[in-house]
């Protein structure tokens, strides 16, 4: 998988560098091209001569930085790679890339990519487990962003515990891996909806539900990990964009709709997000004043997204996939939705106060099709995001399959 790829490793300061050879060897063995920026914290462990003997390559680091912009900036240098590899990735530097900072060719480059990123950290066991750096892993995760390791064990720094680089195997079994999964969906285009929608009331005031798009995002995420192109159009949330991922921002459910038929065509749809069934009928243009008596909204009906992908016609995408959300009588309630909305899954949850799931970090869901019910148990949604993906790749696959023989 890793023949014919192109990787941009990056060697940050630390004393694992030194795996980070044995590394290129590896990646070159498989097939892979190799370019290298050696941070000048790498350049402390490995030498610049050492690196391009290996990789076979020019090597690029700040001290070259005049020259290298002139022969290829450093976006190019980010964009022509098909992965970054961060190995070690230093605590410095997590925090560099969780903050945005671009104050060396190293940071920039990962700053300027449109690729993704696996990162192999490697620091003392205390700076790995300080809540600073907890909080930029989860960050960087959040975003998208791959990581090996680290593995617990003895530290050149005579402490023990997490922190080790992983092994140059471990690092490159996550990259073939990143590329098989990678490639289960490419050519694929896929369009997720997430979020809440803001409906106005008027300039300064909304009607709004409690999604937080947790979900929404992460599907977006994992259909882009297995190589979909995907777009995200989502409703105000606190969330990073996910990398990789072409996101649209909206508020309203009109504008949700207008930029989903602009998304089209679609391999697959999958609509989480939680949209307002309804909006003022009549938005002031001007902040409503208090004047005695309570103004009287009268609501009427949005379009439902889900719906019109559903009965889009020749533009419909091949698999259509709703959520429910419920309070009570799930599966039945669910299955309903099937038939209304004309979708071909619903992945019902049970959204009852008390489960956590509106806004929380989990979800049990239950996947129905005309098949029938698949009960999952209950996961992240990171996990529930991923099993999903993974089930829309093999139901397309099998779908072109047929598609091909008739
Ligand atoms: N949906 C949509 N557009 C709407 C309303 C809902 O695309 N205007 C989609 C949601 O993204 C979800 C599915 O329809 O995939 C079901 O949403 P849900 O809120 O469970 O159901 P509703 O259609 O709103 O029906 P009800 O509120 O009566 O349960």
């Amino acid at each position: 998988m890793i023949a014919g790829k192109r990787v941009l490793l990056v060697i940050s300061g630390g004393i694992a560098a030194y795996k980070s050879l044995e590394l290129i060897r590896r990646v070159r063995e498989r097939g892979g091209d190799v370019r290298c920026i050696l941070t000048s914290g790498g350049a402390e462990f490995v030498t610049p001569l050492s690196v391009a003997a290996l990789s076979e390559n020019k090597v690029y680091g700040d001290l070259f930085s005049l020259t290298d912009e002139a022969e290829m900036g450093h976006i190019r240098l980010s964009r022509e790679a098909d992965l970054l590899v961060v190995a070690p990735a230093s605590a410095d530097l997590m925090a560099k890339m969780a903050t945005g900072r671009a104050d060396d060719l190293a940071s920039t480059a990962l700053l300027a990519t449109d690729k993704r990123v696996l990162i192999a950290p490697a620091m003392n066991v205390r700076m790995w487990e300080h809540p600073a750096t907890q909080a930029n892993l989860a960050t960087l995760r959040a975003q998208g962003v791959l990581t090996v390791g680290p593995n617990a064990g003895d530290m050149a720094c005579g402490e023990y515990g997490p922190g080790r680089m992983a092994e140059p195997a471990e690092i490159l079994a996550a990259i073939d891996s990143f590329f098989a999964a990678g490639a289960r969906l490419s050519g694929r285009r896929a369009l997720v909806t997430s979020g809440p929608t803001y409906e106005a009331i008027d300039p300064v005031r909304y009607l709004a539900n409690r999604s937080s798009g947790r979900q929404g995002h992460a599907i977006a995420l994992a259909l882009s990990r297995l190589g979909a192109e995907t777009t995200l159009v989502t409703g105000p949330t606190r969330l990073a964009d996910p990398a990789g991922v072409d996101v649209v921002h909206i508020e309203s459910a009109e504008e949700m709709l207008a930029a989903c038929r602009t998304a089209l065509p679609a391999d697959v749809a999958v609509c989480a997000a939680a949209v307002a069934d309804w909006r003022v009928a009549k938005t002031s243009g001007q902040k409503l004043k208090k004047n005695g008596t309570a103004p009287k909204l009268a609501l009427t009906t949005n379009p439902d997204i889900l719906a019109n992908l559903a009965a889009a016609g020749n533009s419909r995408p091949r698999l259509v996939v709703g959520f429910a959300a419920e309070t009570e009588n799930l599966i039945a309630h669910a299955t309903a939705k099937l038939t209304s909305k004309g979708c071909d899954w619903i992945v019902a949850n049970d959204v009852s106060p008390g489960t956590g799931t509106f806004g929380g970090e989990e979800n049990s869901v239950h996947v129905i099709d005309a098949a029938g019910v698949d009960s999952w148990p209950r996961l992240s949604k990171d996990d529930v995001a991923a099993r999903l993906a993974a089930r829309i790749a093999d139901h397309l696959a099998g779908a072109s399959v047929t598609g091909s023989a008739s």
